[in-house]
């Protein structure tokens, strides 16, 4: 990857679940957080066609999407600055499912893990292998794969369990760019190992499975009395108790910074007791999670805002893929019968295919560029600028962020009547794919 190019970091949730203590501590903060670090560019989605795999209830599939959409919104997911969709508004992912479909050996389908764990539950029960195992479930690891390389993601940050599904999107990548030439962008697993794995109200690992969870966005009220609920050993106040194994004290260390930790560890060996411990807790916690439940209270009560916020999300989101898809399309023979051969496409020399930028001066003193097609026509023309930095600057993240860059770049840019705004997406779209490549 050239070092200049911007880095392309992709999350996706699938949407059949409320978020829980565990889910912020464990995936919303860090993913949030890292959506601010500079030079990186987000793309975060709610994996509704994920969920039907494993979910049959509408009403739940559409709550579970706005709760989650709310409660990494509240958490300070800023939409303005990643790309923040929903993968059902993007039918180019599906399409692009059935092609990497096409250039996938079922052997390698046959190998993943969730697969392959139904087929052994059912054999221990005596079942037939394929009780209860759809094709979807079968496909997810295609479906996965076409989120991923539909926007070129570098980096996927994902859990242990979720490796493999990288790798097979890097093989199916490495399939189809073998039989088409370089198109696709083989993505890379990222596993923090650092996170903190919250154990739940019994002290158990925090999960919707054991039913030991504490809502992340519940009422105040809730949140202190599941608290109160944590399962302690039963010494009495004034004995001294421990940290180590204690499911409170881990919790509470998931929030608390270094010197809070160390405060609250005296406080356990000079005999807290748990009635108080539990209540800086859930005070510890509040201070974090309050300000962003009356923000996930209000997107939850105001869906319309939350759909509007995704509305645009997808339109930023489709104008890479139907670039990508027309790329793809034309790659695989699906084109215009009007449209050269590949042989005669692939005769001309690759370079001038592509759109470039071009700066210079005007009369009036100041600096501007314009971006013109492989036959010169002008695509985008700047406003002017003060100085050829300042224009260099704006070049600089048309080439590296694409068409992403266009909204925030929109009072430096003049359209010319000549040329479309899917022209201007395209070459921008082409531009930043080999800068990054
Ligand atoms: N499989 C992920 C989960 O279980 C969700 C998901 C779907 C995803 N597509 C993805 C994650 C692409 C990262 C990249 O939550």
């Amino acid at each position: 990857m050239n070092p200049t190019a911007t880095r392309r970091v992709l999350t996706g949730i699938t949407t059949t679940g409320t978020p829980h203590l565990g889910n912020y501590v464990g995936s919303i903060r860090a993913s949030v957080r890292a959506s601010r670090v500079p030079g990186v560019q987000s793309f975060y989605f709610l994996a509704d066609y994920h969920a039907l795999i494993k979910c049959d209830e509408p009403v739940r599939i559409q709550r579970s999407t706005l709760e989650i959409a709310a409660s990494w919104l509240a958490a300070g997911l800023d939409p303005e600055h990643v790309v923040f969709y929903r993968q059902s508004d993007i039918p180019e992912i599906p399409e692009l499912m059935w092609m990497l479909t096409c250039v996938t050996g079922k052997g390698l389908l046959n190998r993943a893990h969730a697969y392959k764990a139904m087929l052994d539950k059912n054999a221990a029960a005596g079942q037939d292998p394929d009780t209860d195992v759809t094709a979807g479930l079968f496909m997810y690891p295609v479906l996965m794969a076409a989120d991923i390389l539909m926007f070129k993601a570098h980096q996927v940050p994902v859990g242990r369990d979720q490796i493999q599904h990288i790798e097979m999107a890097r093989d199916m990548a490495a399939s189809f760019n073998h039989l088409y030439g370089e198109h696709l962008v083989p993505p890379e697993a990222l596993v923090d190992d650092n996170v903190a794995l919250l154990p739940g109200l019994d002290g158990r690992k925090m999960s919707k499975s054991y039913d030991n969870t504490i809502a992340l966005f519940g009422p105040r009220e809730q949140l202190r009395k599941q608290i109160m609920g944590i399962l302690t050993d039963s010494r009495l106040p004034g004995e001294a108790k421990d940290t180590e194994g204690s499911a409170l004290f881990q919790i509470y260390r998931a929030f608390a910074d270094d010197t809070e930790a160390a405060k609250f560890a005296q406080a356990f060996a000079d005999g807290i007791s748990w009635g108080d411990a539990k209540q800086a807790l859930f005070e510890r916690i509040d201070r974090e999670i309050g300000p962003m439940r009356e923000r996930y209270a209000h997107l939850v009560a105001h869906p319309q805002e939350v759909e509007a916020l995704l509305a645009r999300g997808a339109e930023k989101a489709r104008a890479l893929a139907t670039s990508l898809m027309g790329e793809l399309r034309e790659a695989v023979g699906l084109r215009s019968l009007t449209s050269q051969t590949k042989a005669a496409r692939d005769s001309a020399p690759a370079k001038s295919a592509l759109p470039s930028f071009k700066q210079y001066r005007e009369a009036d003193g100041q600096f501007y560029f314009k971006l013109a097609d492989s036959q010169g026509r002008v695509l985008l023309q700047s406003q002017g600028f003060a100085s050829p930095r300042d224009a260099g600057e704006v070049v600089k993240r048309l080439q590296t962020e694409g068409v992403l860059a266009l909204t925030s770049l929109a009072d430096k840019l003049s359209p010319t009547p000549n040329a479309s705004e899917t022209d201007v997406q395209n070459a921008l779209a082409l531009l930043a794919t080999h800068h990054a490549d």
